[in-house]
């Protein structure tokens, strides 16, 4: 009897992770003999940078003392101190029973979208964005509804054009930044603006501040610290800035203002439902908020020099401009293409001809005809150089092919 293929739910298809999607491409290229230089996955462990050794003493010295079952959904309680303490301080006044432990910034996100959005209801997204945001909407159902973000100012979003994507049916409206996948850090101004609109209209602003220490001229506030009674909810993680990514070790502060507790109230639900984070692992969320953090400023200059590196590479390169990152791992380089050429193409065609794997914009949400693409600099200055002469090569020869 010939076997049937057991079909998938349908909301399979809308989920697209650009980012790891195209590692399949790229294990082809690898199966043919190539060696691929990954920049398509923001993890600094892969490219040597080290966990700061006392929270991995503090994860080892929890497993040691037994600190091995479940903990409790929202979190143990010293984890939760260390974050409501560390944002009190950074002007984000906040209680631990508004801090949710969770498997990092991802879960918190996924949670909360769970509990902001039924099927059918939008949610505010930047463009480009992380692709987290529109793979959980596709799972609830929830309509991602797009405002931009303007290479030619900056990267920065304009309120009016947020303001006048704001329907009845708006449950959120989601804010990173600092910014993935373009590198960019928002101005009070432009910060402010975007509180207002959603305190205006009473909708939560998520503020994804999983790259808030990586800001290359040091740490910026969380975005609740200018008007902390606004309907903000704060995201973030030792991912990044502690260099834990594969620890899935994060958190979520609620914002005082009594408008968010039914919000908080459905988050706390849905947590209990799936147990806890990793339980060990909180026990480096002190360790890392109340502990040597000397590592930080390293890791911000060591990016800083990645990023000069990166654009003056890049912008040598005939047809290729890139805005300057200010924050983060991440630049998101544009290339003129020809007509009828996509990002997706260029991409492709790079990877093939020199094992660089760069993710097109597109799969960030920008125009495929726009050329965009983006480029994680987390490898040393030298290997960054070598890529960046192989990138000068391949797209000098594919725009005189096209
Ligand atoms: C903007 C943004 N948010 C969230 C995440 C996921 O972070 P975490 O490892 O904390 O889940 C990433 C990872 O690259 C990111 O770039």
């Amino acid at each position: 009897m010939r076997a049937t293929a057991i079909p998938v739910a349908g909301r399979v298809n809308g989920f697209v992770y650009a980012i790891r999607n195209i590692v399949a491409e790229a294990r082809k290229v690898e199966a043919a003999g190539k060696t691929v230089r990954y920049l398509n996955i923001g993890d600094p462990i892969t490219f040597g940078f080290q966990t700061p050794p006392h929270m991995i003493e503090a994860v080892a010295r929890a497993m040691r003392d037994g600190q091995n079952g479940y903990a409790p959904s929202v979190g143990i309680l010293p984890a939760r101190e260390a974050v409501a303490g560390e944002l009190s301080r950074r002007g984000m006044p906040v209680t631990p029973d508004r801090v949710v432990i969770t498997s990092g910034t991802s879960e918190g996100i996924e949670l909360t979208l769970t509990a902001l959005a039924e099927a059918g209801d939008e949610v505010l997204i930047p463009s480009p964005t992380y692709p987290l945001y529109t793979a959980v909407l596709a799972k609830i159902g929830a309509k991602a509804v797009f405002y931009r973000k303007d290479p030619a100012n900056g990267w920065l979003p304009d309120v009016r054009e947020i303001e006048r994507l704001i329907t009845p049916n708006t449950r959120a409206l989601v804010v990173i930044d600092p910014n993935n996948p373009t590198g960019a850090t928002y101005p009070d101004r432009v910060r402010r603006g975007l509180i207002e609109a959603a305190d205006k209209h009473n909708i939560p602003l998520l503020a994804d501040e999983v790259y808030g220490d990586l800001a290359y001229d040091g740490p910026v506030p969380p975005m609740a610290s200018l008007y902390p009674d606004a309907p903000i909810i704060s995201f973030s993680s030792l991912s990044k800035a502690y260099l834990a990514p594969g620890w899935r070790a994060g958190w979520m502060a609620v914002g005082r203002t009594p408008r968010l507790d039914d919000v908080l109230a459905g988050v706390k639900k849905l947590a209990d439902g799936r147990l806890c984070s990793t339980g060990p692992m909180e026990h480096a969320i002190p360790a890392a908020l109340n502990g040597d953090r000397s590592h930080e400023a390293v890791f911000r200059a060591a990016l800083r020099e990645r990023a000069e590196l990166t654009v003056s590479r890049l912008n040598a390169i005939r047809g290729i401009t890139t805005v300057a990152p200010t924050a983060a791992f991440y630049a998101m380089p544009r290339v003129a293409l020809p007509p009828g050429v996509t990002d997706e193409q260029y991409v492709l065609g790079l990877l093939r001809a020199t094992g660089v794997l760069c993710v097109y914009g597109s799969g960030f949400g920008t125009r495929p005809e726009d050329g965009f693409f983006r480029v994680v600099f987390l490898a040393s200055p030298a290997e960054l150089s070598q890529i960046y002469d192989l990138v000068a090569d391949f797209t000098q020869d594919f725009l005189a092919r096209a």
